[in-house]
């Protein structure tokens, strides 16, 4: 298994990826489609992923099988058929229809820092999740999530709160996420033996 690496994402095979940028220490896992995204700072998918139009944040833990900004057909018209704006594809002397297109790429989703997107959750366009939040597996979030809120269900709802208000107003102040990679690695066995407090308490938060 390939190391992760500042310089360039780890983009497993089989991947469909177009008009994305990545972050350091980026990877996508086999499979998945990424079209129209940004994956910050050591962000990843897992296999299957699909990523459409989305501003994903920091250290983003998203689960094979999850979809993310989801498109959309139009509903208003005489039929919602591809045939409408995939035109070129179907007749000879037809154009997409880009103003479509242009719309679809409008409405992003925006993925919060230090945020778990469980397996085969759906997250629709436009739908922001806040810092620190989760998404339980199945889930399909169609509205906002508060930052360190754990949602779940169809649609997903409030299950409860990651941490206390003051805890996660203080994580969000601390802003780990946006420490250099030496301070992370100085800091790695206190993230893994002390509870968000006690962390806090450690690092000034
Ligand atoms: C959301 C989640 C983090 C909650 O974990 P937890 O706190 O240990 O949850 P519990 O099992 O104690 O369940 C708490 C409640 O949430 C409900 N719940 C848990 N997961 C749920 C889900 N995916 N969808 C709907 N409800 C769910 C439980 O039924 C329970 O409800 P109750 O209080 O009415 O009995 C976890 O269930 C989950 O979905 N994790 C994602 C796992 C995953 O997808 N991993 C992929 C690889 S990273």
């Amino acid at each position: 298994m390939p190391k992760l690496s500042a310089d360039a994402p780890l983009i497993h095979p089989d991947c469909i990826v177009h008009d994305a940028s990545f972050g350091r220490y980026v990877e996508i896992g086999q499979g998945s489609r990424i079209i129209g995204a940004h994956f910050d700072d050591y962000s990843y998918c897992d296999r299957m992923a699909e990523v459409a139009n989305a501003k994903i944040g920091k250290f983003a833990n998203i689960a094979a099988f999850s979809r993310i900004g989801a498109t959309d057909h139009p509903m208003e018209t005489a039929s919602l058929h591809h045939f409408l704006y995939r035109s070129d594809d179907y007749f000879e002397d037809a154009e997409n229809d880009e103003a479509f297109f242009e719309h679809r790429r409008s409405r992003v989703a925006t993925i919060g820092h230090d945020t778990w997107i469980g397996h085969g959750a759906m997250i629709k366009p436009e739908v922001t999740l806040g810092h620190g939040s989760v998404v339980a597996s199945g889930a399909v979030v169609t509205k906002d999530v508060p930052p360190y809120m754990i949602v779940a269900g169809m649609p997903a709802t409030p299950l409860r709160p990651r941490f206390s208000e003051n805890v996660a107003d203080r994580l969000m102040a601390l802003a780990w996420w946006d420490w250099e990679h030496h301070a992370l690695r100085d800091a790695l066995m206190d993230f893994r033996a002390l509870k968000a407090e006690a962390f806090l308490e450690k690092y000034n938060g």
